[in-house]
């Protein structure tokens, strides 16, 4: 089982770190392939508590080759941030990848990301304010920086004197800020460059030999399918790709090496910032679920939006991303609960709708059609085989398995490494 994909399959923070952090002994290579740090994945190994925005998770396995690939966007300081923190808990982190291919975030990225938020006013996305979409917009616009840009002054300089000639104009005139000088970003640059260099690869190239001598690859995507810039609720969404096809453009793996795509699913939804969300709980049920659940964001802190399980989102996820198996996390979360509602479907203006509607105006209108399941109250943090569930919590799983368009192959019980139900092999 060469290469797998992690995807969210929901509006992110399902658990996708923990899921990398569960295989990760068993993997070579681990691959961030969209994204940057927007993300937020928190790993709980024994006493230790980790929380990571730009590395791949993987990064916590001693042996793990971990790679960023070309589809992330770097904040390089944040980076170097993120390893010396690493560093001094006493993990090794020599062995990081970075693609000579992936964008910069600079300076001005940020600050454009955090005025234009402001500028939207009342129609803002909630973005976690870190540069992510103007980077990409530089990208897809041919005006962005790359990694490989900072080994070459004479190209650095041309490259950001163009692309800071237009966004001065707009940070003056539109929006009323200082301009921001070449000399600056590129200085800025440049005092990373040397200590870059001895991570900067061709990890296209490094992937596919490994896959060639037989390695296991796995991608770790950020973000999820709701929040994915084709297939999301655009313009509620990230920059990114972030369902199972931004792996092989964000890496250089092609799909047919592709073998298996795990989607982490959470027992009920969350969602941070603006968008639809048609199972939101605006009452106490929705409050219950924040505190037990601890929804906060593990990149900016905010309270995440909280709701019941949504299957047509479910079923979609699996549809667009090739799913071959979900893990099911949190259901721990909803021990306690009397019934427990399931979406099942929608009412759009009237009429039952049983997919993901296409149109945005649709959606936004959606109401949920619940199905409710009896609930459980005792505790199931320790069990560690389907079995060892109580009844009700395996009929709600095999519930929603039936409801979601691929199997439920294994089960988080709890926030620790070990605390996890496995139904089938993931890599097996
Ligand atoms: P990610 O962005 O998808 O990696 O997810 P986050 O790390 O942002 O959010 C998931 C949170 O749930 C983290 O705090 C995890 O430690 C925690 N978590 C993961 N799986 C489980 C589980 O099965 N039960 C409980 N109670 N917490 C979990
Ligand atoms: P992980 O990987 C949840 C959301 C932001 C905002 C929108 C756009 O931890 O699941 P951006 O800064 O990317 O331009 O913001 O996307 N968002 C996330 N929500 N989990 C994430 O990552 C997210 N990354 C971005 O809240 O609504
Ligand atoms: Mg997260």
């Amino acid at each position: 089982m060469p290469a797998i994909v992690i995807i969210g399959a929901q509006w992110g923070d399902e658990g996708k770190g923990k899921a990398t952090d569960l295989l990760g002994s068993r993997i070579d290579y681990v691959v961030k392939f969209n994204g940057g740090n927007n993300a937020g994945h928190t790993v709980v190994i024994g006493d230790e508590k980790y929380a990571l925005h730009l590395l791949p998770s993987g990064i916590l396995t001693e042996g793990v080759v971990p790679v960023i690939g070309n589809g992330v966007v770097i904040d390089i300081e944040v980076l170097f941030a993120e390893l010396e923190a690493l560093q001094a808990r006493g993990l090794d982190t020599s062995k990081l990848l970075v693609s000579a291919n992936a964008h910069v975030i600079t300076h001005y990225h940020r600050t454009l990301d955090k005025v234009t938020e402001r500028f939207l006013g009342k129609r803002q996305i909630g973005t976690t304010g870190r540069g992510i979409g103007p980077t990409y917009a530089d990208k897809i616009n041919r005006v962005g920086i790359r990694i490989q840009d900072l080994f070459d002054e004479n190209i650095l300089r041309q490259k950001v004197d163009g692309a800071l000639d237009q966004k001065n104009h707009l940070l003056v005139k539109v929006y009323n800020r200082r301009a921001i000088g070449a000399e600056e970003v590129v200085d800025d640059l440049l005092s990373y460059a040397e200590r870059l260099r001895p991570m900067v690869a061709d990890t296209a190239l490094e992937l596919n030999r490994a896959l060639d001598d037989g390695k296991t690859v796995l991608f770790e995507g950020g973000q999820a399918t709701m929040l994915d810039v084709d297939h999301g609720t655009y313009p509620f969404v990230t920059s990114s790709n972030s369902t199972s096809g931004g792996a092989s453009t964000g890496s250089g793996v092609a799909p047919n090496r592709i073998d298996r795509v795990i989607g982490i699913v959470k027992a009920y939804t969350t969602r941070v910032g603006a968008g639809p969300f048609p199972t939101e709980l605006h009452d106490a049920s929705g409050e219950w679920l924040r505190s037990k659940g601890f929804e906060f964001g593990t990149t900016t802190g905010r309270p995440r939006r909280t709701g019941w399980y949504d299957s047509p989102v479910a079923r979609y996820s699996a549809r667009i991303n090739g799913v071959t198996d979900f893990v099911l996390t949190k259901l721990d979360v909803l021990t306690g609960l009397e019934r427990i509602p399931v979406c099942v479907a929608y009412e759009v203006d009237g009429v039952r709708v049983d997919e993901v509607p296409v149109s945005q105006s649709d959606f936004h209108h959606a109401k949920p059609i619940y199905e409710e399941f009896p609930g459980w109250s005792e505790d199931i943090s320790k069990a560690r085989t389907f079995e060892d569930l109580p009844r009700a919590a395996q009929e709600y799983v095999l519930a929603i398995e039936e409801l979601s368009g691929a199997r439920i192959s294994a089960i988080g019980v709890g926030p620790e490494r070990e605390a996890i139900v496995v139904r089938h092999d993931l890599l097996g």
